[in-house]
């Protein structure tokens, strides 16, 4: 049996993504400071709604503030994974530029209207082209450090939005969340983290369960946008195809499709179900009843519930452990976690054109 103990398994890992998850606390307190210290050049009562411009690792942790707060936002906060930005963002949506690398075509295309609109605009990046040509435009930089892969920037991307929405007073008392938060990564490092054996890690369990499966992740609430991050990992760190679904939508759908599910993937099908202990009665009641209908459809079911007090902490717990599960399971199956080649290549052969707007259909 392939073992995940020991230091030489990590050699797999040539970008070191498991290694840096380690640094997952110094990363969390680096975002957060980055943030309380940028300047914030427009007042917060000037700012009615807010639009999130991002893509991949860059658009998720956005998903994920918002369904962590998606009750006690003040204002609305959409996240735009998108060329266009939507008709109704103007001079008072304030636009957050999220992108790791600074140079992803969709995000720098809405970076360049939100200045057409004048919304205030501020940007979370690396560098690129947001963190160099639209900083020299007066568009405030939270600098996050070059040099690694965007998905495990998760938490310098996601720490600064929250520290953002304390900052300009959109959802109340973020600072306990922010706390909780910290401790519950520090505590998934300790223990899902590579020095801790299989025998006791939940992680590294996890990927084993996951060996030879398509997983299809389902989430509700706020475990919606942690399916999202969990069948991203799969994909990326993991290199297998993985599929995420959020309830109530999929009893209204999807749940049909399993009566059909041909044999060759009932058989690979292992359904993960995230749930939340504040989920709505109702929801908690479609889990089981769902689960039920469905069950003998698929090969496995798992279900696992986020622990914590706060939303922002219940959330991470269940993001580190797919993060984590993801890296052990390329490990499993003996591929480097790291490069993502796909996305490479479609990038280069993307930027052989120029992304500007498209000429107006209409005009
Ligand atoms: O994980 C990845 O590499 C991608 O999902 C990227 O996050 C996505 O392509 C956007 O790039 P960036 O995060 O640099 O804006």
């Amino acid at each position: 049996m392939f073992g995940l103990d020991g230091p030489e398994v990590l050699a797999a890992d040539s970008l070191g993504l498991i290694r840096g998850m380690t640094d997952s606390v110094a990363a969390f307190d680096e975002a957060r400071a980055a943030a309380e210290a940028v300047e914030l050049p427009w007042p917060a009562d000037v700012i009615t709604d807010v639009a999130v411009c991002g893509m991949g690792g860059s658009a998720i942790a956005a998903d994920l503030v918002v369904g962590a707060y998606r009750e006690r936002l003040r204002v609305p906060v959409t996240v735009v994974r998108d060329y266009y930005l939507p008709g109704w963002i103007g001079e008072r949506t304030l636009v957050v530029l999220s992108s790791y690398s600074g140079g992803t075509e969709e995000t720098l295309t809405a970076a360049s209207q939100a200045l057409e609109r004048n919304c205030p605009a501020i940007a979370i990046t690396s560098g690129g082209k947001l963190g160099s040509f639209y900083a020299s435009e007066g568009v405030p930089v939270v600098p996050v450090p070059p040099g690694l892969q965007p998905r495990a920037a998760i938490l310098r991307m996601l720490v600064p939005l929250v520290v953002l929405l304390h900052r300009l007073e959109l959802a109340p008392s973020l600072v306990p969340d922010l706390e909780e938060a910290r401790s519950t990564v520090a505590s998934a490092v300790s223990t899902l983290g590579p020095q801790v054996p299989e025998t006791a890690n939940p992680a590294k369990q996890l990927a084993r369960e996951l060996q030879r499966s398509v997983p299809l992740v389902w989430g509700a609430e706020l475990t919606a946008p942690v399916a999202v991050r969990w069948k991203g990992q799969f994909n990326e760190n993991a290199k297998v195809p993985a599929y995420a679904s959020v309830l109530p939508e999929l009893d209204h759908n999807e749940i049909v499709g399993f009566s059909g599910m041909p044999a060759p993937l009932s058989e690979l099908a292992l359904l993960v179900l995230l749930r939340d202990p504040r989920q709505h009665r109702q929801v908690q009641r479609r889990f089981d009843l769902t689960r039920e209908l469905v069950e003998p459809h698929v090969a496995r079911v798992l279900s696992i519930e986020a622990e914590g007090q706060g939303a922002l902490a219940r959330m991470l717990d269940l993001v580190m452990l797919g993060d984590y599960a993801s890296l052990y399971l390329a490990l499993l199956r003996a591929v480097d976690p790291g490069p993502v080649e796909m996305i490479e290549r479609l990038k280069q052969r993307l930027a052989q054109t120029g992304y500007g707007r498209s000429p107006d259909p209409g005009a």
